[in-house]
């Protein structure tokens, strides 16, 4: 099995990167943040707290997620791809991901992903620490603070710099500080900070690497 791991902050740039190497080592590729961002979804359509920890666990472990390769995630068979992004979800994510139960089932399932089609390039926060620390390789990507607000904010054009500036600040904080999981560098992680590089000069080191 063949796994490459790519973990960093939101902004730095792991989503473009993962996608292109996939491309170019013919590999699939899995967005875990877009399945913690899909189980909140499915909680708070259920009706459910984000904070009442058994319940949303139990969301976890038996809502259908599909994640196919163009990006479109359906949640109990409903197309859910635009409201993830949306900003009820991204405020509650950060609670659901601290959820043990939540992690246990979202780590259940990408390992079962990777394994039905013989690896993968697989970008989240905990990636090469914990999910798949024999991956082939581990990769952490990371920017300066503003350079990833910034990249955001021009992804989510309804919303102003600070806003976005000021959330990315309190998720940085939560999933860098939370008991289970926290994002981190895995210690033998090719470490690349991205703030002044193109996507194809990442990806070219990457690939380096892994030659
Ligand atoms: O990458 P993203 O912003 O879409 O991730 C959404 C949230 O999910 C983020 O707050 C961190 C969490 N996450 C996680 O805890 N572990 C992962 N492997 C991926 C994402």
């Amino acid at each position: 099995m063949r796994v490459i791991a790519i973990d960093g902050p939101a902004g730095s740039g792991k989503s473009t990167v993962a996608r292109a190497l996939a491309q170019k080592l013919g590999l699939d590729y899995l967005d875990t943040g877009a399945m913690y961002r899909a189980v909140t979804f499915a909680a708070l359509r259920r009706g459910i707290d984000p904070d009442d920890g058994e319940r949303v666990a139990r969301v976890a472990e038996d809502c259908e997620l599909e994640m196919d390769d163009d990006g479109t995630v359906r949640v109990d068979g409903a197309d859910a791809t635009i409201e993830i992004r949306g900003p009820e979800v991204t405020r509650a994510v950060s609670i659901v991901a601290a959820n043990p139960g939540v992690r246990e089932q979202m780590r259940r399932r990408q390992r079962a992903w990777a394994e039905r089609r013989g690896g993968g390039v697989i970008e989240g926060r905990d990636i090469g620490t914990v999910v798949f620390p024999d991956a082939e390789l581990k990769v952490y990507l990371d920017a300066r603070p503003e350079v990833r607000a910034s990249r955001r904010s021009k992804e989510v054009s309804d919303l102003s710099y600070e806003t976005v500036a000021a959330d990315l600040a309190r998720r940085d904080a939560l999933d860098q500080g939370r008991a289970h999981d926290p994002l981190r560098e895995a210690p033998n992680a090719f470490v690349v900070d991205t703030s002044e590089l193109g996507v194809d000069e990442i990806v070219e080191r990457v690939m380096e690497r892994l030659a």
